[in-house]
């Protein structure tokens, strides 16, 4: 595993805002893999910046959302579809068309993992997957205990999670959604290129067993160390525990 020791967001932001933009130019309708979350913001920004500095044409770039919650209006602000549109589709200027987000549709949502799995290998798979990453290490929606092999499913969201996430529904854990449909961590390690932003102490833990840690199903960022091309981004805070 790649590990890029950073000042700030805004300098990691920089590096993977840089290697997509050699991406699009070499591949133009090249596939993103996208997250949600504080983590990919400043790269977003970035990437948004450098796209109209250099007047880059995006307008083939395709990509896939990790997650999404289940039962949730898409339409919903908080929803992951509105997220991105808002995060990622408009700064960018990305074509909406040309991305997805998994389908938390309760009466569909049975056969949605599969049918995202073999979208994203109709696609050609993912050639840059950026991530995030959990407290306790869990990447997409996949909590400790996920199978490293897992595809795209519905998943239980935790408690804590629910009780983080309360933040972005009034304060109101009842009504945070309580099922997700995530990408596997079997979907994620198929993607041709990992890039992992970490910020903050509050990540320190996590990055020390996602990086140096046994491979576990217990820290499932861990499995980055499965893949040939994992980069991980993270400021001296998140880098503190590494040995
Ligand atoms: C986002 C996602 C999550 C977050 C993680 C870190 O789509 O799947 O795994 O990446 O919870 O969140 P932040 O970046 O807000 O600390």
């Amino acid at each position: 595993t790649e590990v890029i020791i950073v000042k700030n967001q805004d300098e990691a932001g920089k590096i993977y805002a840089q290697r997509v933009a050699r991406l699009i130019e070499q591949k133009p309708d090249c596939v993103l893999g996208l997250a949600t979350g504080s983590s990919p913001l400043a790269a977003y920004h970035q990437l948004a910046a450098l796209v109209k500095a250099e007047s880059i044409d995006v307008s083939q770039v395709r990509g896939f959302a990790l997650d999404e919650y289940a039962g949730l209006d898409p339409q919903h602000p908080q929803s992951y579809k509105s997220t991105i549109n808002r995060t990622v589709v408009e700064p960018l200027g990305l074509d909406p068309d040309k991305i997805h987000v998994p389908n938390g549709d309760l009466s569909t949502i049975k056969d949605a993992g599969t049918m995202y799995d073999e979208a994203i290998e109709a696609a050609g798979g993912i050639d840059i997957q950026i991530l995030g990453i959990g407290t306790d290490g869990h990447i997409g929606f996949n909590e400790p205990g996920s199978s490293l092999a897992s595809g795209t499913r519905i998943k239980t969201l935790t408690e804590q999670t629910r009780i983080d996430n309360a933040r972005f529904f009034d304060d109101d854990i009842n009504q945070v959604p309580t099922h997700c449909i995530t990408q596997g961590i079997g979907t994620i390690l198929k993607a041709r290129h990992l890039v992992l932003l970490a910020f903050g102490s509050g990540k320190a833990e996590a990055i020390a067993e996602t990086v140096e840690g046994g491979i576990s199903s217990f820290c499932p960022a861990s499995a980055l160390q499965l893949h040939r091309r994992a980069t991980v981004i993270v400021d001296e805070a998140a880098a503190s525990r590494l040995r």
